[in-house]
């Protein structure tokens, strides 16, 4: 619990689905959801836009904690602002997510992260989805998870979701970039990208959403957490 209220953290690499579980899961409780990479993506863009370089950190760390930014969801669609403009799109990119692995790796921003994090969990309950949930912004969590799937596995269902959208990136590229962003975020020397202790391990390569949030449910109905019991 945090401040008396239920949390379920969700971590793990780009591609392991935790997105999509980490929405089922939080409608299927009716609980909030926090995306925290979208935070780091918003930084990133607003950074961008200001034109604020990856070197100075006390800028970068005052524009995370001040930046007047929304996130909010319509129709199971993830919509964020920024300024009032909407940057939704923007913020999905593969490039978006690259500027936002770099300003992930300052400390300054991580830390001026946490509070805004924190503001999600609200009753009935949270369910955070990100890289350090577990390890750092929600140490005390009711149930944590940590999902992986094979690197492959995880460039095939990015470069999949892109086609969707009409956006036609060769998949050796875009192996190459998720390479590249997991080694960044393993080795960051703040929050690296790591199970928790406490966490349960799931490998997603060979199962869809619902087949994850399938063997999740009764693990949180194990520790007490149902649509009715939050
Ligand atoms: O999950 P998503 O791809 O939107 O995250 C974008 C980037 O933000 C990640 O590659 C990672 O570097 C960073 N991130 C993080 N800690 C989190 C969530 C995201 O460092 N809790």
């Amino acid at each position: 619990m945090s401040g008396g209220v239920h949390i379920v953290t969700i971590d793990g690499p780009s591609g392991s689905g935790k997105g999509t579980v980490s929405r089922a899961l939080a409608d299927h409780l009716g609980w909030h959801l926090l995306d925290s990479g979208a935070l780091y993506r918003l930084t990133a863009l607003a950074a961008q836009l200001k034109r604020i370089p990856d070197a100075d950190e006390a800028a970068l760390a005052s524009l995370a904690a001040g930046m007047n930014a929304t996130l909010s969801y319509r129709g199971g669609v993830e919509q964020a602002t920024l300024d009032g403009e909407d940057v939704s799109d923007a913020l999905r990119s593969e490039h978006c997510g690259e500027l936002a692995s770099r300003v992930a790796a300052v400390p300054g921003v991580r830390h001026a992260l946490l509070d805004r994090q924190r503001a999600f969990a609200r009753p009935p309950g949270l369910v955070a989805d990100g890289r350090d949930m577990g390890t750092v912004v929600f140490p005390s969590a009711r149930v944590k998870l940590f999902l992986t799937a094979s690197s492959e596995e995880r460039a095939l269902r990015r470069h999949k979701q892109l086609k969707q959208k009409g956006i036609d990136v060769s998949l050796r590229t875009l192996s190459e970039d998720i390479g590249q962003r997991d080694e960044r975020d393993a080795n960051r020397s703040l929050s690296p990208l790591r199970a928790a202790d406490d966490a349960r391990v799931i490998d997603s390569t060979r199962l869809s959403p619902e087949e994850v949030t399938a063997r999740i449910l009764p693990l949180l109905e194990a520790a007490g957490i149902g649509p009715n019991r939050a």
